[in-house]
């Protein structure tokens, strides 16, 4: 039986489609009734908190492989921690586990977290598979289609740093052969989307698939700063997507190679499908109407 952590959540979700594409039968984990009611067909639903050691070890129950991931919060190398011992006290055989790009090479913000938890499951001595994503494709809509809509921009401190965005479907594709072992048990994976583009470039392309003019606008880390916690976005977490974008200020997300494909065994997915297939998140009631 597999297990698929994190089930509610953007990356979860995903590979429950795919999972689904393999297996008859397999587990999904939840936090809520109201998530877990909303379970695909083929996954059985159970309920746990990675704080519940107790729950852990019931959701693992008769399980050989385990997908972990948990949202980007500063508990998540305790949380993650505790998923992981829970593989190794209840006899899973394999474990896949959701980390970030820069893990290997950056001591700070999201990666210094994930850095903490690949160590721990290395320490363990279960079987593993590390998964090292790019951003998302995902965030683009989720982070500046709202202002895009609105403006017409989208503002960053992100200068011309370029970034190999991956598609989410395409983490789950290779997370779900890892999750067999094989030839993937003991590899740490950096995920890399097929082409590193810059803010100024997406917004070319973004005004292309929305047909409308679409800016980016760099802004000074101080603006941005001010603007998130105006939103209320807590102190931890601004501090975090600052350092992460100083990460890619250093050029450390504009990577690109030939492994994506390799693992996949056909073409990732392009940013620019990606823009395509979500052009409408991008046009404005009046350009949509
Ligand atoms: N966004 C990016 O570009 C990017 C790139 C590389 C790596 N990553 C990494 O990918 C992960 C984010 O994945 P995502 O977007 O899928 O996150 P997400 O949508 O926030 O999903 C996180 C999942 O973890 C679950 N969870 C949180 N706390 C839990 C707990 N105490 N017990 C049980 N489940 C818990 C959530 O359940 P609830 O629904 O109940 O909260 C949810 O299902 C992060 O670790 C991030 O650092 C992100």
């Amino acid at each position: 039986m597999i297990l698929i952590t994190g089930a509610s959540g953007n990356v979860g979700k995903a590979m429950l489609h795919e999972v689904a594409r393999k297996e008859p039968r397999f587990r999904g984990m939840y936090r809520s009734k109201e998530e877990a009611a909303k379970a695909p067909a083929g996954c059985e639903a159970v309920l746990a908190d990675f704080s519940d050691k107790a729950s852990l070890r019931k959701a693992m129950d008769g399980v050989a492989a385990v997908y972990v991931v948990c949202s980007p919060i500063p508990q998540l190398v305790e949380l993650e921690s505790n998923v992981i011992d829970a593989c190794k006290e209840s006899g899973v055989k394999h474990v896949v586990l959701n980390s970030a790009l820069g893990a290997g090479d950056y001591g700070k913000s999201f990666p210094s977290w994930h850095r903490k938890v690949e160590e721990k499951l290395k320490s363990t001595g279960l079987s593993y598979t590390i998964l090292q994503p790019n951003g998302f494709m995902q965030n683009i809509v989720a982070f500046y289609a709202p202002s895009i809509r609105k403006e017409g921009a989208f503002y960053q401190a992100m200068g011309d740093a370029k970034v190999s965005h991956i598609d989410i479907g395409d983490v789950a594709v290779v997370a779900v052969k890892s999750l067999y072992a094989g030839e993937h048990a003991g590899k740490t994976y950096q995920l890399l989307g097929p082409e590193a583009v810059s803010n100024e470039e997406l917004a070319k392309r973004i005004s292309k698939v929305a047909g409308r003019t679409v800016r980016f606008v760099d802004i000074p880390e101080s603006a941005q700063r001010d603007a998130m916690l105006g939103l209320g976005m807590p102190e931890w977490q601004v501090k975090a997507l600052l350092e992460l974008q100083q990460y890619y200020r250093q050029g450390g997300g504009a990577k690109t190679d030939g492994l994506l494909k390799s693992l996949l065994g056909h073409d990732p997915a392009t940013i620019d499908q990606y823009l395509q297939a979500n052009a409408k998140e991008f046009r404005d009631q009046a350009a949509s109407a």
